[in-house]
């Protein structure tokens, strides 16, 4: 029996905005540093301290934003220790993260030189839980103030004549737990008096973004909605993929059935939980002014064995490859709410797209999807309809494909499909509704594997990579498409 979908090329539903696929970067483990800073002086090829590989890898998936400095990490970090000669900035213990020295050789000049060298924009993470409000309010003068004042000064002092163009910020990350396990309506209370000294300077126009829940924790969402949405421009969403619990979360590869079958379904479970945060902000946002952010997501798994418990560092297989699908997918499904997305995280930690060590870097199978999904970035979703068959597994079922269409702005249409069965292959018959008369030219990539924790090593890189799918037919405006058993797969449908 085949999947059917069908995609209507004349209604557009949306715009995917291109910050859907944006990154998030914290001093955790191996992140910041290795990962992305190794210091100018290292023999690793560099500029300014931050790795050339992993610039030019990041240019190529053209990331639109990078969040920065945690996490966690950002409500217990104070951004004056991580500004003026690197040599002389504090060195202390990063409590939360595995107990290690931070020497703050990474601050706000080198996050700010990163995102220009990626040419994306920079998101911060204000600091509300041990902070203080003249704390945050300086920082943001620090970096966008061009007049006479006491941080633009400063900031000049330190080699930056200019300030720079900061349009995302953070105000507080996680209050309801490692950010001061505050109850909302304290929260709120805060988020209203902390925002206020968020000021815009000149041209520099702040999109101010609220702490919003865990997961499925509505009232958070009521709450701060309700006491904050006048002021704020999005409110944020954390949810992470863990096949187990928070005790045995379960391992990154080498899992049984059951931890693919579960993984694929907690994955879809970010639709209800998008769908309902939204219904919830529908109630004081009508107009849907208010932006979701989900800017905490991916899969989180035991770390690897031997490894540092607080370093979150674990491998990535083509499981992580249909988590990273179908969420995206999910995520265009809500363009309309949803106006940004951040993995994490970035390198090293948690659903990286790329893992490095020492002077050696290898993409993950994540890093493929996102390559091949870019095309998606800030095109017209399509309204698209899908009867999946059924994957089964022991006495449960999900749908086994997933889908998401859009159209660029040269016309040309994008089909991203992941069948979620990691043992059946998926015939699924396209039809392509309102451009009559026309044909196709169609082109594919797939990612796909023959084993289900199918990875990249530093040994085997090339292990999971993109190859040319060419497993379809086309009659007209029908497509016929095979899709291999845990496979992503992009289309490209030209019409002639
Ligand atoms: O991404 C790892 C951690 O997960 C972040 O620091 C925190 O915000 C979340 O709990």
């Amino acid at each position: 029996m085949a999947n059917r979908v069908t995609i209507n090329a004349d209604l557009a539903a949306g715009t995917i905005n291109r910050n859907i696929y944006g990154h998030f970067s914290e001093h955790l483990g191996r992140c910041i540093y290795e990962g992305i800073w190794v210091g100018e002086d290292s023999p690793i090829p560099n500029t300014n301290g931050i790795r050339n590989d992993v610039v030019a890898a990041l240019k190529q998936l053209k990331i639109p934003v990078l969040r920065w400095p945690g996490g966690c990490f950002a409500d217990e970090y104070h951004w004056k220790d991580g500004i003026g000669p690197r040599e002389s900035r504090k060195r202390m213990i990063n409590t939360h993260w595995g107990g290690v020295v931070e020497n703050n050789h990474f601050g706000t000049h080198e996050f700010l030189m990163l995102c220009e060298m990626l040419e994306c924009e920079p998101y911060i993470s204000g600091n509300v839980g041990s902070g203080t409000v003249q704390e945050m309010s300086e920082w943001v003068e620090y970096m966008t103030f061009d007049g006479v004042s006491p941080m633009a000064e400063l900031r000049q002092e330190n080699g930056r004549e200019k300030p720079w163009n900061v349009k995302y910020f953070g105000v507080g990350n996680e209050n309801w737990g490692c950010g001061g396990n505050m109850r909302p309506e304290y929260y709120a209370d805060l988020y209203r008096r902390y925002q206020t000294y968020v000021r815009n300077y000149g041209e520099n126009k702040i999109h101010k973004i609220a702490c919003g829940p865990n997961v499925d924790d509505y009232r958070w969402m009521d709450v701060v909605m309700r006491e904050a949405h006048g002021m704020m421009d999005s409110i944020s969403l954390h949810y992470y993929t863990i096949p187990g619990d928070w005790t045995r979360k379960g391992a990154a590869t080498s899992f049984s059935e059951d931890e693919w079958y579960i993984t694929m379904k907690k994955a879809l479970w970010m639709d209800e939980l998008i769908e309902r945060h939204s219904t919830i902000m529908d109630r004081y946002d009508p107009s849907k002014r208010i932006g979701l952010i989900v800017d905490e997501w991916g899969t989180w798994f035991d770390v690897e064995p031997g490894t540092n418990p607080g370093f979150l560092y674990q491998q990535n297989t083509i499981r992580d490859a249909l988590v990273a699908g179908v969420t995206l997918n999910i995520f265009h499904d809500h363009c309309d709410r949803v106006q940004m997305a951040n993995i994490a995280q970035v390198i090293n930690v948690l659903q990286s797209v790329i893992l490095t060590e020492g002077e050696k870097m290898v993409l993950t199978p994540t890093y493929h999807v996102f390559d091949m999904y870019k095309v998606h970035q800030d095109a017209e979703m399509l309204k698209t309809t899908i009867d999946s068959q059924d994957y089964a597994h022991n006495d449960q079922k999900i749908p086994q494909v997933s889908v998401s269409a859009s159209k660029d702005a040269e016309g040309r249409i994008h089909v991203s499909l992941c069948n979620l069965d990691n043992q059946s292959g998926a015939d699924v018959e396209i039809d392509l509704r309102g451009l009559a008369g026309a044909g196709l030219k169609v082109s594919g990539t797939e990612l796909t594997a023959s084993i289900k924790d199918a990875h990249n090593t530093f040994e085997q890189p090339e292990a999971v990579v993109p190859s040319v799918y060419q497993a379809f037919t086309v009659e007209g405006t029908k497509i016929n498409a095979k899709l291999s058993a845990m496979s992503v797969t992009v289309l490209e449908l030209i019409a002639e």
